[in-house]
């Protein structure tokens, strides 16, 4: 396994992560396997939030993680809040943060969070209730790190007037096939494609610039949700050349497809979301790899991009 320490954050912990959203289908004893297999694999951090089966993810992990014998201090746990589809609204005020913690804690049972992210923008938020919140989580011990995700430069730049901590994470989605975090840079001010349009504002350059680590969600999706693009017919061209370095290393196409992620200078992390111990070794096989300039163009290009 690759670690990672990050700058103002937490140290020593796995770039791959397992995400815990597709949990809930699983029993306690099958995501107690999850779990003790990942950390055989190197995995020492787990991502959940409280929308995630409405906060079933966290309950099953929190009463499959004693089943594993894990000791809590030896893993990371990271949960996200502000998410409300049941509501139909996303809340960034004070007391749904802090509410949203204590039930976090106890599904998970635990005292304290090693990371809390800020799900999806709420538009209406006030960055200082915000930094009330965090000040609150973080003098009580229940919150170590704090971070954020899908949010855009501008969003960051008016919390970080406020919040004293340091904003550490922002989880963005970044795959082969979703890459525009990656894509609008490249076709900067072309009018003949329209992945020129910028949909975020220069969030992977504003993150590397300000220490914040990319953590990569749905590495492997079409789409927001609609498969895995490994074996997939409609990638036809991707899958080829996926396999072709596959065999140079030795490793499957999807541990070549996260291999892409981690290859990115700007060491992210991605979060795996299968709930298959087979697959999520492929997945770590990715931390053997260390792709070419080359090759990572080569996957890029088969992925269905070109060079402006
Ligand atoms: N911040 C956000 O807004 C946001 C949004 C979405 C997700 N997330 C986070 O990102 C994590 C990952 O998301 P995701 O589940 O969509 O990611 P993913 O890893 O891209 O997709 C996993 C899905 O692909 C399937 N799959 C099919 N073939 C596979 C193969 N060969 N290898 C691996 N998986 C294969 C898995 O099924 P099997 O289980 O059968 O392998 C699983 O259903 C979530 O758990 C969550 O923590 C964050």
């Amino acid at each position: 396994m690759k670690m990672l320490n990050v700058v103002n954050g937490p140290q020593n912990i796995s770039r791959i992560i397992l995400g815990c959203m597709r949990m809930p289908a699983l029993s306690v004893e099958d995501a107690a396997k999850m779990i003790a297999t990942s950390q055989e694999l190197g995995i020492n951090y787990f991502d959940h939030a409280t929308c995630y089966g409405d906060g079933e993810a966290e309950t099953r992990f929190g009463d499959a993680l004693p089943l594993t014998g894990i000791k809590r201090e030896d893993i990371y746990l990271q949960s996200k809040c502000g998410l409300h589809f049941d509501r139909q609204e996303f809340d960034w005020s004070k007391g749904d943060i802090l509410e949203s913690v204590d039930g976090i804690l106890s599904r998970l049972k635990t005292d304290y969070l090693d990371a809390l992210l800020l799900h999806r923008p709420d538009v209406l938020f006030d960055p200082e209730e915000v930094a009330e919140a965090f000040d609150i989580l973080s003098s009580s011990g229940k919150v170590k790190h704090f971070g954020v995700s899908n949010v855009t430069p501008g969003q960051l730049d008016l919390l970080k007037k406020y919040v004293k901590q340091p904003l550490v994470f922002n989880q963005l989605q970044l795959s082969l096939d979703q890459s525009q975090l990656i894509d609008t840079p490249l076709y900067l001010n072309n009018k003949t494609t329209d992945m020129s349009i910028d949909r975020d504002n220069g969030t992977l350059e504003y993150c590397r610039l300000h220490d914040i680590t990319i953590q990569a969600w749905s590495p492997l999706q079409i789409g927001m949700f609609k498969g895995c693009f490994v074996d997939h017919p409609d990638f036809p061209k991707l899958n080829e050349v996926m396999g072709r370095i596959g065999e140079t290393y030795g490793v499957s196409k999807t541990a070549i497809a996260i291999a892409w992620i981690l290859r990115h200078p700007a060491k992210m992390q991605a979060i795996a979301g299968t709930m298959n111990p087979d697959h999520l070794k492929d997945i770590c096989d990715a931390t053997k790899v260390d792709l070419t300039h080359k090759e990572w163009y080569d996957l890029y290009l088969a992925s269905g991009k070109f060079l402006p």
